[in-house]
């Protein structure tokens, strides 16, 4: 497998590092990193080429800012953009990414044509919709990831309240990434057992869990991007292992909003997007994403790419 990152930034960078950490990474022969500022992306190439060595691995890692170091590749990761800084939403970032994840998708749809691509740039869920337009690919062929990132955030939450190992805890965030992000409350399990919260606990975990990427905001001066590297290294590896696993991406379905979904991936972007019955809210939101959509001009492109 050939893994394209495009942005080699804080999240970009390590994607690369965390592929090439992971236990399935004899699967990947190649890593590129592709940013605007070409020498960002040539000098750390070069270093997470010898981190691979460091670990005896046999992943090349190369770097530049011309897209044609793409050609052929199977999954390109779009990270580029600008970060929130103190004080703004994910919101603010909008037309600004939009613009860029626009133009970023519109080529790797010529030089990587048959690739999966997969989001983490903010606002997320408009980014997805974005590189979905702009590259003209068909629905399962765009991911993004949030889901499991805001899960993770929760759980750490319930872990921190309730004193148990994160390992023990089944916690689950759909819809979208964004204050709106609904916290399923009756899937969340201990050991397999339903947890029972109070009124005052819940308010409390879905709280904590909406603010926690404000909160590395204000910390960092910049957005977390340990936990979503992550997020995008665990997508990949549903994606090449193709084990029978859900998680939650944002994907369009035929609504043509994206949000998070339960869904199933293999080497074809998403399989499946398992059926659940969500709240009479989660399809009620999907009215305010389209309002936002539609003052958002995306250059599309015409026919769908198999
Ligand atoms: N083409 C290629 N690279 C670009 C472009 C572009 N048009 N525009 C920006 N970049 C690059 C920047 O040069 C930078 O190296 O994208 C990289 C972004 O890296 P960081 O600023 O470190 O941001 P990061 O923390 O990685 O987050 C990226 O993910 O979670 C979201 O909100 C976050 O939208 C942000 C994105």
């Amino acid at each position: 497998m050939k893994i394209g990152i495009i942005g080699a930034g804080n999240i970009g960078a390590n994607v690369a590092y965390g592929l090439i950490c992971s236990e399935f990474s004899d699967k990947i022969s190649q890593i590129a990193l592709v940013d605007i500022v070409e020498n960002l992306a040539i000098g750390k190439a070069l270093d997470l080429s010898h981190a691979s060595a460091v670990f005896e691995k046999d992943i090349k890692v190369i770097g530049g800012s011309d897209y044609a170091i793409l050609s052929g590749y199977d999954i390109v990761v779009i990270t580029a953009g600008q970060t929130r800084k103190a004080g703004q939403s994910r919101e603010d970032l909008l037309k600004i990414n939009a613009k860029i994840v626009a133009e970023i998708s519109a080529k790797i749809a010529n030089i990587a044509p048959n690739s999966v691509i997969i989001l983490v740039t903010n606002p997320l869920d408009f980014m997805v919709y974005t590189a979905y337009k702009s590259s003209g690919f068909p629905k399962n062929r765009i991911i993004g990831m949030a889901g499991e990132l805001d899960s993770a955030r929760l759980k750490c939450e319930i872990s921190n309240l309730k004193n148990e190992k994160i390992s023990h805890i089944k916690a689950s965030v759909v819809g979208f990434h964004n204050d709106k992000m609904e916290i399923l409350k009756d899937e969340i399990f201990i050991d397999n057992k339903k947890v029972e919260f109070s009124g005052k606990e819940f308010d409390e975990i879905s709280q904590n869990t909406k603010n926690c990427g404000p909160k590395i905001v204000n910390l960092l001066g910049t957005s977390a991007f340990l936990a979503p590297a992550s997020g995008i290294v665990k997508i990949i590896k549903q994606i090449i292992t193709e084990e029978d696993k859900t998680l939650i991406c944002s994907v369009i379905d035929e609504s043509e909003v994206p949000c998070g979904r339960f869904v199933k991936l293999g080497k074809f972007g998403v399989k499946e997007i398992v059926k659940f019955n969500y709240s009479q809210n989660f399809t009620q939101n999907f009215a305010y994403f389209k309002e936002k959509i539609k003052n958002i001009e995306i250059k599309t492109q015409n026919k769908e790419t198999k």
